[in-house]
């Protein structure tokens, strides 16, 4: 039996990384009936209506929530009906605001469904360790969709880190720009000073890499935040600077913003640097993640917004390639991620009545490290949370402190 998909959330990653994948697996007949819910009509309409998808997977489609009245009603708790609808061991894909996280994973998992999340998977602690066990008790799987782990580049520093090539992490910084225009769209009705910031959005995806690069833990942040006004006069922290330091005294410096200029090249601007240490010299691992050596320049401006004449397109994220045959094929990091996720929960559930079994596979998947879990991985909940503390006085330095779990 394959299993039904239910998507909460109908917005730009739904659109860019999610659904695309979901089709794909679809198509190759590994999943079942995909829905998607978003919070009025008006946010899942483009979805069904875009010449992009449509391209890509001919004739193929969604079960939308909410399907009918006045499009432009939200429906804020229509996602519990559509999480009970689906008969138990579906996959719910979490895909809405960060503070909307914690209600749907609970409402899926206990409807008996496995669930795929976009990071980060909470925002507290106190909240990653009740998924956990939620989760383990029903034997059920919980992947937490940081894709850059699943970026080559990513899993050969790990390799050739923890064999130890790069000696020990001293010194880091990273950063990841989102471009302006991100400050005209549905972000500035949610990424406002009272639920996130420029850091806890996007910059949490770093922190992720050097703990999946290296193993090490993270122990204390300040994040310093630029309050600054969306096009609709929400106030936002679009700019932020953290410092995160690390259990062997390693710091990483992380520049967050919405704020890389529409008429740069590429969605966005990123990249990690670390700087180690070997017992006689330095070592570096130096990843830029925006620029990966295309250069390209059209003869006219697309009408995305962000787009250039002038692009530095990344081949490795999510593309669209022809293979041949219908439609296209969605390849890159962003694809495979979330295949791995969702291969996961198929593999969970096809243990079927047998708890001990499906417990077995999820210590298992846990104790691996490379799918981000509420179990290897809510080290990133911790520094959320430190850094919303931080952010909101000012970027004092705020010591880690787990939950008893
Ligand atoms: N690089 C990444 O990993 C990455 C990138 C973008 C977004 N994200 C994450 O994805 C999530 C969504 O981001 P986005 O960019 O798609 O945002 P978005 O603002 O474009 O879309 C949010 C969607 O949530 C839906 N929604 C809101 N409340 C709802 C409710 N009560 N019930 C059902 N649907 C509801 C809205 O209808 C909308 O479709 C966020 O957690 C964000 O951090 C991750």
């Amino acid at each position: 039996m394959t299993p039904q998909v239910l998507i909460v959330g109908g917005g730009m990653i739904t659109h860019d990384q999610l659904l695309p994948s979901l089709y794909h697996m679809q198509r190759q007949g590994r999943i079942g009936e995909i829905g998607v819910c978003a919070l009025r009509a008006r946010d899942w309409q483009p979805l069904a209506a875009d010449a992009g998808l449509a391209e890509a997977f001919p004739g193929q489609g969604f079960r939308p929530f909410p399907a009918g009245g006045d499009p432009d009603v939200p429906h804020p708790d229509l996602f519990r009906e559509a999480i009970a609808s689906l008969p138990p061991g579906s996959i719910v894909v979490v895909a809405v605001p960060d503070q909307l996280h914690n209600e749907v994973i609970l409402a899926s998992l206990k409807s008996g469904h496995h669930v795929c999340t976009v990071k980060p998977l909470v925002l507290t602690h106190r909240e990653a360790l009740a998924i956990e066990r939620e989760a383990y008790g029903r034997g059920l799987f919980v992947g937490v969709e940081y894709h850059k782990r699943f970026d080559d580049r990513s899993l050969m520093a790990r390799r050739k880190y923890r064999a130890g090539l790069f000696g020990e992490f001293r010194l880091g910084t990273a950063c990841l720009l989102e471009k302006w225009y991100y400050r005209h769209s549905n972000f500035q009705n949610w990424m406002t000073t009272g639920n996130s910031d420029a850091f806890t959005y996007i910059g949490c995806h770093y922190v992720d890499l050097v703990h999946f690069i290296t193993g090490l833990l993270p122990e204390s942040v300040s994040v310093y935040g630029i309050r600054d006004r969306f096009p609709n006069g929400q106030e936002g922290f679009l700019w932020t600077d953290a410092r995160v330091i690390w259990n062997n005294g390693a710091c990483l410096n992380v520049q967050n913003a919405l704020g890389f200029p529409d008429a740069a090249p590429g969605g966005n601007t990123q990249g990690l640097t670390m700087y180690c240490q070997g017992e006689t010299d330095g070592a570096l691992i130096a990843h830029s993640d925006q620029y990966r050596g295309l250069k390209y320049s059209y003869t006219s401006k697309s009408a995305d917004p962000g787009a250039t004449v002038y692009a530095e397109p990344s081949p490795d994220y999510f593309q669209y390639v022809d293979l041949g045959g219908q439609g296209l094929t969605p390849v890159g990091y962003g694809y495979r991620s979330v295949e791995h996720i969702v291969e996961a929960c198929i593999r969970v559930e096809s243990e079927g009545e047998n708890l001990a079994e499906r417990q077995r596979i999820l210590r298992e998947i846990d104790a691996a490290g490379i799918i981000a879990t509420p179990a290897n991985s809510s080290y990133n909940e911790l520094v959320i949370e430190a850094a919303r503390e931080s952010i909101l006085h000012g970027g004092k330095i705020v010591t880690l402190r787990p939950e008893a779990a």
